[in-house]
C-alpha cells in the first residue's frame, strides 16, 4: 500500500489502469488519500480508535448501543420497552414506543430553540428562489397534513406523490409521516403506466402532483399523465394539484376528485400537531427496480429508519450547524429520501435544493449554485460527475468553490478517474471524498469511509458503518476468505432495513434470504482487501446500473414485448462511459421490417411503457436469440456482443452459432 502525502494531497505513483476510467480496473486501484490534519482536528469522528469503539459497541451489544442512540437522537411520545425483536426476516425495533419522523424533522428543532435556523434554500429551474426556517417548514407541513386529512387521509392510508423538485414535495412527504399515511413517491420521469401500477400495488387513495416542472429550459406538464395513469388507478379518490406552472386554464381538473393546493392547503386555518406512532408504524414504500419484470414496493417504518437516517448521516457527512449542505439527488430515489428529508432535516441540517437540469441556463448551473451559497457539503452521484468531466473544465474555473469541504458519491461504484476529478477539480485536493455504498433496501448508507479518518481508496466505499456487519459468501456460501470475490450479505440486523416488499411477503423472503439463510442478501458481488476495505464489483442479477438508476433488465423485455411486433427480448447493460451502463436490447420481430422506424417506435413504447430512463441505448433486430440447450437465453454473449468483445467464455451449450454473427454483424 503506498500512502498520498497529506500535505500536498497528491497521489502516490500510481498504475496506469488506475487512470483509464474503467470499472474493472479499482480491483487493482493503490493510492491512499488519508484527510489532512485540518479536517480531522474538527471532524465528529476524528479518532481511528473512536470508530474502532463504535462499531465493536454496536457489533457486540447491540441493544445497548442503539437504546442509548435512540433515546438521544429521537422524540419518543411513549418510551420504548424492547430494542430489537428479531427472527429472520422479520424485524421491529424498539418495540412498544411511539415517536413521528415529522416532530423530529421539524417541531424538535422549533422546540430546541432553532426555529429560525434555514431547513431549505430552494432555488427552481427559472431563477425562482425560496427559503424556509425550521418554523416555516413545521407549519407549511401542518398545513400540508391537515389538508391531507380533510381529503379523508388518515393513518395507514398510502399518498402517492409524483412532483417537482419544489419545496411542496418534502412538505408533502413530511405531512404524511405526520399524520401516519405512508408515502409512495413515485419519480417524475416515470410513465403513466409507471404511475398506474405503483397505485395498483400500494392501493393509493390519493394522488398529489403539479401542473408540471421545469427541465431543461422547458415545461413539462405532468398533469396530463397523471389523469391518464388515474383512469387506471381505481383507488386513488383524490387529487391535490399544485401549481408550479402557473397553468390553471389549461390544466385539466376533474371536478370533485381533483382539488388545487392553493385552495385546499394553503387556506388551512391551523397547523396540525404530529400523531405519536409505533415505531413500526409504516412510514413510507419505495418502488424500485428488482430481478423480476415487477418493480418491488420497498417498506420502511417509522423509528428504526429515522434514525438510521440520522446517525449515518451524522457520522458520514460530519454534519456541523454552519454546514449548507447539497444532496442533488430527486425525491423520487431513496438518495432524496434519507439524505435530503429524513437524515439531514433530523439533524437540523440546512441544506440545498434545486429544482431542474445540471446545465440550465449552462452547463455551470451546479457550480453556480455552489458558489451562491457557499455549499460546504456535496453529495451527488458519478454519472453527474462524468458528464460535467465532459462539459469541460471552463464550467468550473468560472466559479468559487472554496466553501467546499466534504464530497460525497452514491448510485454506482466511481471509478477512479472520476474520483480524482471530483477530488482535484471540485474539492481543490482538500475535500474528503465519502464513497457511500448502500441501497434503497438498507435505507441509509452501510459502507463509507468516515471523512475525518478513514485514508481512501478511489473505487472503495471502504469499511462497515457502526451496526452494519457485512459478510462475503462463495457459490458454495461459505464465508470467503482472503481478498476473494463474492454474495455481499448481512450477517446482523441494522435500524434501517427494510421491513418487507409492500403486499409480497414471499418475495421478500425469497430475494433476500433464502440464498443464504438467515443473512440479508444484498444483490451485489464484493471483495474485501488486506486492509479490510470493500470494493463493490457489480450485481449478481439481472439489475443494472444506468445514471444511477436502477433497473431490472426483465422489466425492458417486458415492455419490448408488449409491443405487437416483437416476439422475443433479451435486454443486457454495456458499459458506458458517461451513463455507467447502458441498455442494448436483442429483439426478434414478427411481421415488421427491422428498420430505423421500428427501432424508434420500440423506444418509444418503452418510454410509455415505463419512462425515459428505460429507452434503450440500442436496438439490434435478430431471427432467433442465443440459448442454451434447455432454452435459457445466453446473456453473457449478448453482454460480449453489446461491449464489442469476441466471446471467451463457453459456448459449447450454445443451440446456434451463426447466430452471433449475425447479431455482430448489426452494430447501430
Ligand atoms: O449495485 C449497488 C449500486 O446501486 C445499488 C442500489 O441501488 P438503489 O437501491 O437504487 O440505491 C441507490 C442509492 C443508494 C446497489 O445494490 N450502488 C449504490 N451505491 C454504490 C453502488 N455500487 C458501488 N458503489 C456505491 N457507492
Amino acid at each position: 500500500m503506498s500512502a498520498a502525502d497529506p500535505s500536498s494531497n497528491q497521489p502516490a505513483p500510481s498504475s496506469d489502469q488506475a487512470s483509464s476510467g474503467q470499472i474493472d480496473h479499482v480491483l487493482i486501484e493503490e493510492r491512499l488519500f488519508p484527510p489532512s490534519e485540518a479536517f480531522t482536528q474538527r471532524a465528529v469522528i476524528s479518532t481511528q480508535q473512536q470508530y474502532e469503539s463504535l462499531y465493536a459497541a454496536a457489533k457486540d451489544d447491540p441493544d445497548t448501543f442503539w437504546r442509548r442512540e435512540a433515546l438521544e437522537h429521537l422524540h419518543w411520545f411513549e418510551p420504548f420497552d424492547q430494542v430489537c425483536q428479531w427472527e429472520a426476516p422479520d424485524v421491529k425495533w424498539f418495540v412498544g414506543g411511539k415517536t413521528n419522523a415529522s416532530y423530529n424533522c421539524l417541531d424538535a428543532h422549533v422546540a430546541a430553540g432553532n426555529g429560525d435556523r434555514v431547513a431549505i434554500h430552494w432555488e427552481g429551474e427559472p431563477g425562482d428562489t425560496r427559503s424556509l426556517t425550521y418554523r416555516e417548514l413545521t407549519d407549511e407541513v401542518g398545513k400540508c397534513a391537515a389538508a391531507l386529512k380533510s381529503l379523508g387521509i388518515g393513518q395507514g392510508d398510502v399518498v402517492s406523490l409524483y412532483m417537482p423538485m419544489t419545496p411542496e414535495l418534502p412538505i408533502a412527504m413530511l405531512a404524511c409521516a405526520r399524520i401516519g399515511a405512508v408515502h409512495s413517491v413515485i419519480f417524475a420521469g416515470f410513465s403513466a403506466d409507471a404511475i398506474a401500477d405503483r397505485n395498483n400495488d400500494a392501493e393509493a387513495k390519493l394522488m398529489i402532483t403539479a401542473d408540471g416542472l421545469y427541465r431543461r429550459g422547458k415545461v413539462l406538464k405532468l398533469k396530463e399523465t397523471v389523469d391518464e395513469a388515474l383512469a387506471k388507478s381505481p383507488s386513488v379518490k383524490h387529487c391535490l394539484v399544485l401549481r408550479r406552472i402557473g397553468d390553471d386554464q389549461e390544466t385539466p381538473m376533474t371536478a370533485e376528485r381533483d382539488v388545487w393546493w392553493h385552495d385546499c392547503v394553503d387556506t388551512q386555518p391551523t397547523a396540525l400537531e404530529a400523531t405519536p406512532l409505533d415505531s413500526e408504524s409504516p412510514l413510507f414504500i419505495l418502488y424500485t427496480s428488482g430481478s423480476t419484470g415487477k418493480p418491488k414496493g420497498i417498506l420502511h417504518t417509522t423509528a428504526g429508519y429515522n434514525l438510521w437516517a440520522k446517525k449515518t448521516f451524522q457520522w458520514v457527512f460530519d454534519h456541523r450547524d454552519d454546514d449548507v449542505y447539497w444532496c442533488t439527488a430527486d425525491c423520487g430515489w431513496i438518495t432524496g429520501h434519507t439524505y435530503f428529508v429524513y437524515g439531514p432535516l433530523s439533524a437540523g441540517a440546512t441544506c440545498l435544493m434545486y429544482e431542474g437540469a445540471p446545465n440550465q441556463p449552462a452547463e455551470d448551473r451546479f457550480w453556480e449554485l455552489v458558489e451562491k451559497y457557499r455549499v460546504t457539503i456535496l453529495y451527488t452521484a458519478p454519472t453527474a460527475i462524468r458528464t460535467f468531466i465532459k462539459w469541460g473544465d471552463e464550467h468550473v474555473d468560472k466559479h468559487d468553490l472554496s466553501s467546499l469541504r466534504l464530497l460525497g458519491s452514491v448510485g454506482e461504484g466511481i471509478n477512479p478517474e472520476a474520483w480524482m476529478w471530483y477530488h482535484e477539480k471540485i474539492g481543490g485536493g482538500r475535500c474528503p471524498i465519502v464513497d457511500t455504498w448502500w441501497q434503497t433496501e438498507t435505507g441509509g448508507i452501510m459502507m463509507s469511509p468516515l471523512p475525518g479518518i478513514t485514508a481512501t481508496k478511489p473505487g472503495s466505499c471502504t469499511r462497515p458503518l457502526p451496526g452494519v456487519v457485512p459478510i462475503i459468501f462463495d457459490e458454495s456460501k461459505r464465508p470467503v476468505t482472503g481478498d476473494q470475490g463474492g454474495m455481499l450479505c448481512m450477517a446482523q440486523p441494522w435500524p434501517g432495513m427494510l421491513r418487507g416488499i409492500w403486499g409480497d411477503p414471499e418475495r421478500f423472503r425469497e430475494q433476500y434470504w433464502e440464498t443464504v439463510p438467515g443473512y440479508y442478501l444484498a444483490g451485489d458481488n464484493a471483495r474485501r482487501d488486506s486492509d479490510g476495505y470493500f470494493w463493490i464489483m457489480g450485481r449478481i442479477d439481472d439489475v443494472i446500473n444506468v445514471s444511477g438508476h436502477r433497473l431490472s433488465t426483465i422489466e425492458v423485455e417486458s415492455a419490448l414485448v408488449n409491443h405487437a411486433a416483437v416476439c422475443e427480448a433479451a435486454v443486457v447493460g454495456r458499459p458506458d462511459a458517461v451513463k455507467g451502463q447502458a441498455i442494448s436490447a436483442f429483439v426478434t420481430i414478427r411481421d415488421r421490417e427491422p428498420d430505423e422506424a421500428l427501432r424508434e417506435e420500440l423506444r418509444l413504447h418503452v418510454r410509455k411503457m415505463i419512462g425515459a430512463l428505460a429507452q434503450p441505448d440500442e436496438i439490434r433486430f435478430t431471427n432467433t436469440l442465443p440459448k442454451t440447450r434447455s432454452g435459457k437465453i445466453m446473456r453473457r454473449l449478448l453482454r460480449d456482443i453489446a461491449e464489442g468483445k469476441e466471446s471467451a467464455g463457453d459456448t459449447s451449450t450454445l443451440e446456434d452459432y451463426s447466430i452471433l454473427a449475425k447479431l455482430r454483424e448489426q452494430d447501430n
